[in-house]
């Protein structure tokens, strides 16, 4: 593609001419020529302005078009369509041919393994038919579908064999069609009205004793959503369907969502307590988008954080009911930190409301989803949980039924609770990690906690103004009990102090209210516990020495905090190992072995605690000290530090190994998959010290998919578990999912030396089927993920990965636009892996069939 395509922009939205009162589809499918009909009914727009009719359509066949029931010619472009229409309501009818077979982008309706499916977020509906595809354009559908297979669904209601109506309004990326020869796994849902919804999980067969996980967190999540928000389902039937070939993780069309079979089906045998725990998270994501997303959709797609982040914000709330609060907050932070932060800190930064894009698919991403989140979470903090409640309360009443805007949704917000959100909207429009310095007073008995905020300049955005920061804080006494609870600061300047004053119930924010109940007492300077649970996504800047981050690894009350103060050790542990050459600090390693063995607190907590953090974390902080980050030297610390860490701990670790064993049958319950993350992080240092004798052993006994992961981790980890490999090869071969972490194990775990050489060899082998997402992802992503195998010195895993982004580029754009963040820290490094990843770039962009999804993502990565 030689013509540079036009950004789209914000600034540019008009509405649609026409509003559409009914559309009829008719579906006749056949693998290479499948027809569709479309009846559409159309009225002049009142609200829009005077426009052209355009309706979207690439790689259709027309075969004839009329309006009002004649024929007429409309003019095609490769986007789509013109002609004249009557200045008054109108019937548009056309039938198209399309090609599902050949579809290997996985957008509109293609072919997974014989089996007909869809995915039309954001913009595949309009490689189904010619309409107007875009969210703002909601409508009732009608669908009939003619075909061979035994299964035939779509949206909304059945009505016969093949016929589905979906009273619902809705746009067209939410529509969905699937065909096959598929088994249902069934069960019921009553709601809280007393309407019997039936549910159904559609796998192939074989695959039906798979699915009863996520049956039951489906039933879990309804009924949650009815308990916190007071949202009832709204159709007679909600089906599931997993797909193998899928580009994402899974879509919450109306009634029919479609997931991605390795974010559904789990069997103990097959499946991992985290895949257990994602499953569960994903199946309640896309259910609650039947309210935020479908029932309230988006005006247009830089609206996408409007349902995106507010789905992400429900489905963590709901995974930290199901399971633990603070372990899932702790979870969800690393998963910011390691992909949004990076993201934030490079040249794909963008707001999490962005403001232009050439395509769209490349804004479903982390800064959207997860920071999107992260404000919802932020705004709840300061209007309070009635507060939020209330504004809640208000989206759904104002805007069910609508395609809504960011500005929307703050207004709920403003007129549920009186607060002005002005200075809060610019976390929408101001792209960039804010980084909080802190620093301390102590002074006639005032203890002062005072705060700069600046933001590093981003793509396209060089001054940045102050933001509103949710700091949430609590005092330390010496003795390590809690003398504040914690309060909540509000920062809105770009500096600010707060000072607090010693009172008879202990520590208060100084004010008015706090000036009569001082105590007379001389107190003693407290320690500060900041940015609890959380409270906003900062990176936060201070100095504070090892033996207060061990102090309050020892006694902060807030889970968060606690864990992050051991994080931070670690961190200033590994730093001063690079920076200075200097052996694993006694403190840090004490502390360790003091949490591992702390039965007071949970083994999912231990299990955390214990994580280093990652080589990328370990670059950035590096790159932000204004030194250049050597991925071998981060590699080879983090390898003195853990077997450090195995040496110093081994005597506490043995007994923790074997007292978190589950015995019995395996249960994917929060309890039990702690105890095993906690016994597989014992497992892995322990490996350091005994040779690998205890993960054979487990190999060995394992009787399911998170034991047997864990013990060739642990192995793969030191080099060994060949004889492993090839047993688990043996047993699995024939198992899509499970062959996945074949691949990906391998790979991500290789010696950065070898990285790049083993995802070479296994690419060769008969199974990397790289047509499939989930293949490419594990292995090509396995070795952007072995941080030191993508980054050695040598080049090879940069050319590696490259070849097959161009190889999947010319097939599925999405996939590999997505996959090529693998060069987003380029900027990073020294000057010699600049230079060969800005070659290899530049050999992905000179590729003759470059496509619009990754022609985007190169341009803003090198620009
Ligand atoms: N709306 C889906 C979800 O988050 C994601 C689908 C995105 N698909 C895409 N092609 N961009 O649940
Ligand atoms: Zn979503």
């Amino acid at each position: 593609m030689s013509d540079t395509p036009q950004p789209i922009l914000l600034a540019d939205y008009t509405a649609f001419g026409w509003l559409i009162d009914q559309v009829e589809l008719e579906f006749h499918l056949a693998p290479r020529a499948t027809r569709v009909l479309s009846k559409i009914s159309l009225r002049p727009n009142p609200d829009a302005p005077a426009q052209d009719f355009f309706l979207h359509g690439e790689e259709l066949r027309l075969i004839w078009a009329k309006i009002n029931g004649e024929r007429i010619t409309p003019e095609v472009s490769k986007t789509g369509l013109t002609c004249a229409v009557p200045d008054a309501p109108f019937v548009w009818e056309a039938e198209v041919e399309i090609d599902p077979q050949d579809n290997t982008a996985l957008e509109g309706l293609y072919m997974s393994r014989g089996m007909y499916c869809t995915q039309c977020e954001a913009e595949g509906f309009r490689k189904i038919t010619f309409y107007p595809d875009r969210p703002d354009v909601m409508a009732p559908f009608k669908v009939r579908i003619f075909g061979e297979d035994p299964v035939l669904l779509s949206n909304g209601n059945p009505v016969a064999q093949g016929e589905w109506h979906d009273p619902w309004p809705k746009p067209a990326y939410l529509f969905a069609l699937v065909a096959g020869d598929l088994r249902a796994v069934s069960s019921s849902f009553t709601t809280a009205s007393g309407k019997d919804v039936e549910l159904n999980i559609w796998v192939r067969p074989g695959d039906e004793d798979r699915c009863d996980y996520g049956l039951d967190a489906l039933k879990r999540s309804m009924k949650w959503d009815e308990d916190v928000y007071g949202r009832e389902y709204d159709l007679d039937v909600f089906n599931i369907v997993a797909v193998d070939d899928f580009n994402m993780g899974a879509m919450e069309n109306k009634g029919l969502n479609i997931f991605n079979s390795k974010c559904v089906l789990a069997s103990p045998e097959t499946a991992t307590d985290a895949d257990f725990a994602r499953i569960e998270a994903i199946i309640a994501h896309e259910y609650f988008h039947n309210w935020t997303g479908n029932r309230i959709t988006c005006r247009d797609w830089f609206q996408l954080c409007l349902k995106e982040g507010l789905t992400v914000f429900r489905d963590q709330q709901f995974s930290g009911d199901m399971r633990s609060h603070a372990v899932h907050r702790i979870q969800d932070v690393l998963m910011l930190r390691g992909r949004q932060f990076r993201e934030d800190n490079g040249p794909l930064a963008h707001p999490v409301r962005p403001e232009s894009y050439v395509e769209i698919n490349n804004f479903y991403t982390a800064t959207v989803y997860e920071k999107g989140a992260e404000l919802i979470g932020m705004l709840k903090r300061l209007v309070g949980d009635d507060g939020y409640s209330q504004a809640l309360d208000l989206y759904f009443d104002r805007h069910d039924g609508d395609a809504a805007t960011i500005e929307d949704w703050l207004k709920v917000f403003e007129d549920a609770t009186g607060r002005d959100l002005s200075q809060f909207k610019r976390w929408y429009s101001q792209p960039g990690t804010p980084r909080l310095h802190m620093s301390e007073a102590f002074e006639d008995g005032t203890y002062t906690l005072s705060f700069a905020q600046d933001t590093p300049p981003t793509p396209g955005q060089d001054v940045k103004d102050p933001q509103v920061i949710p700091i949430a804080v609590g005092l330390l006494g010496a003795n390590g009990n809690e003398v504040m609870p914690t309060t909540v600061l509000e920062m809105t300047e770009a500096k600010q102090s707060f000072s607090f004053r010693n009172s008879v119930e202990g520590w208060v924010l100084d004010g008015p209210a706090a000036a009569e109940r001082i105590s007379g007492a001389a107190p003693e300077k407290p320690t500060p516990s900041v940015l609890r649970h959380f409270s906003a996504p900062v990176i936060l800047e201070r100095d504070i020495t090892p033996e207060t981050l061990g102090f309050l690894l020892s006694h902060d009350t807030d889970p968060f905090n606690k864990w992050e103060a051991g994080r931070a050790l670690a961190k200033h542990v590994l730093l001063t190992m690079i920076t200075q050459s200097t052996q694993p600090d006694a403190l840090y390693l004490d502390a360790m072995a003091q949490v591992a063995a702390d039965s007071a607190l949970d083994p999912a907590f231990r299990a955390l605690a214990l994580g280093l953090p990652s080589q990328d974390d370990i670059a950035q902080a590096l790159f932000d000290s204004g030194q250049t980050p050597d991925p071998q030297v981060i590699y080879d610390a983090g390898q003195s530090l853990r077997d450090a860490l195995a040496a110093h701990l081994e005597p506490a670790l043995a007994p923790i190994y074997d007292a978190m064993a589950c015995p019995g049958p395996y249960s994917p319950e929060a309890g039990d998959a702690g105890k095993r993350a906690l016994r597989h992080g014992a497992l892995g240092l322990l490996s350091r010290c005994d040779g690998g004798a205890r993960a054979e052993a487990l190999y060995q006994a394992a009787d399911n998919m998170t034991d047997q992961t864990g013990a060739l981790t642990s192995l793969l980890a030191i080099a060994k578990g060949g004889d492993q490999v090839q047993a688990f090869y043996d047993q699995w071969h024939g198992d899509r999912l499970v062959l996945d972490k074949w691949f990906g194990m391998q790979v991500s775990l290789a010696k950065p030396d070898q990285a790049a050489q083993v995802a070479h060899s296994l690419a060769e082998h008969p199974d990397f089927d790289w047509t499939n997402p989930n293949r490419f992802r594990a292995l090509i992503g396995g070795l952007a993920m072995n941080t030191a195998g993508f980054h050695h010195e040598s080049g090879a895993g940069y050319q590696f990965v490259a070849d097959w982004l161009i190889r999947l580029d010319s097939k599925n754009p999405q996939t590999a636009a997505r996959m090529s963040t693998a060069f987003e820290t380029w900027r990073r490094f020294d000057a010699d892996r600049q230079d060969m990843m800005r070659e290899q770039m530049q050999k992905i962009a000179a590729h003759d069939k470059l496509s619009r999804d990754m022609g985007e993502m190169i341009t803003r990565m090198l620009d």
